[in-house]
């Protein structure tokens, strides 16, 4: 078994990106500035979005962080996004999910410029992307293709299975893993909780992408002898032995599956520096307004 190691791959492409944009602020007098929304106190958004502004800093971009109460209404918040879609200083607008239940998410998605829309979300560039169009991919499917890229890995052809359909992940990730690109090229099955037999798809998996949003729900039994294994699970629970006091668990049963799997991500410390990584990348692409 051999370890897709998020915090070496990370490392490596943000050197690359920072000097991007300190050529980039030589060039134009301003550094990439990314804007990133907060509504109310959810722990884990919270968490999420220090570490992007955390990051940004750390490579050399701007990065501000708006926060709302969670008591502000659908108008005001499209309102502010309208306004920063106008700033010319502004390079990237990301608003955090989940929001409280009253904000519909898609009219908030929606209303963000698809040229600042770096986490890929917006339908316009959900539809450049299925079309192999330049567009901002979702952060984290962004991520995983980049750290496949990383080690040469050869996608053409394999049988990927993805467990979890949703719009950030799993959803996006089975149309990268289809497209003729590469890393790309594979025969996909996207999985969910309606699926039949799941044991018996996932175990069909050359490459399995697991985006449950569950502890350890992808078991030894699920998984072929020699699959490559990404685990995009960030389960956190309480835990009075860390530091921060909660530990984190993947959606992959790692101590076991990673007796049978070729390659395998750690949690942490794979994909979720990934997603890092693809949010810097979209965000320094907007800057230089490749997306148009
Ligand atoms: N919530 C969980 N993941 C994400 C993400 O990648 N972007 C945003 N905006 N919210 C999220």
């Amino acid at each position: 078994m051999r370890l897709l190691d998020g915090k070496e791959v990370s490392a490596k492409i943000k050197e690359d990106i920072k000097k991007e944009a300190a050529e980039f602020a030589a060039k134009t007098g301003r550094k990439p500035h990314l804007v990133a929304i907060l509504v109310g106190n959810d722990g884990g958004s919270e968490t999420y979005v220090a570490s992007k502004m955390r990051n940004c800093e750390l490579v050399g971009f701007d990065s501000t962080n708006i926060r709302y109460d969670e008591n502000i209404t659908e108008e005001e918040l499209i309102a502010k996004i309208k306004e920063i879609n106008k700033d010319d200083k502004i390079d990237g607008l990301i608003v955090q999910l989940p929001l409280p239940k009253h904000i519909d998410p898609e009219k908030v998605t929606e209303a963000i410029d698809y040229r600042k829309d770096v986490d890929g979300f917006h339908p316009i560039n959900l539809g450049r992307m299925q079309r192999n169009l330049p567009c901002f991919i979702p952060a984290t499917p962004y991520g995983i293709m980049l750290m496949l890229q990383h080690y040469g890995i050869g996608t053409a052809g394999k049988h990927a299975v993805v467990v979890g359909r949703s719009n950030i992940v799993g959803s996006p990730m089975s149309i990268l893993l289809a497209r003729n690109s590469n890393p790309g090229n594979c025969t996909v099955t996207l999985t969910h909780s309606r699926t039949q037999n799941l044991k018996e798809e996932v175990l069909r998996g050359d490459i399995v992408v697991a985006a449950i949003g569950k502890k350890n729900f992808i078991t030894a039994d699920m998984v072929k002898e020699g699959a490559i294994v990404i685990d995009v699970g960030i389960n956190r629970e309480v835990s009075t032995s860390t530091k921060s006091g909660y530990k984190l668990y993947g959606d992959v049963d790692f101590e076991n599956v990673s007796k049978k799997a070729s390659w395998i991500t750690p949690v942490p410390g794979g994909v979720g520096l990934m997603t890092i990584v693809g949010l810097l990348k979209n965000t320094l692409e907007a800057a230089k307004g490749t997306i148009y």
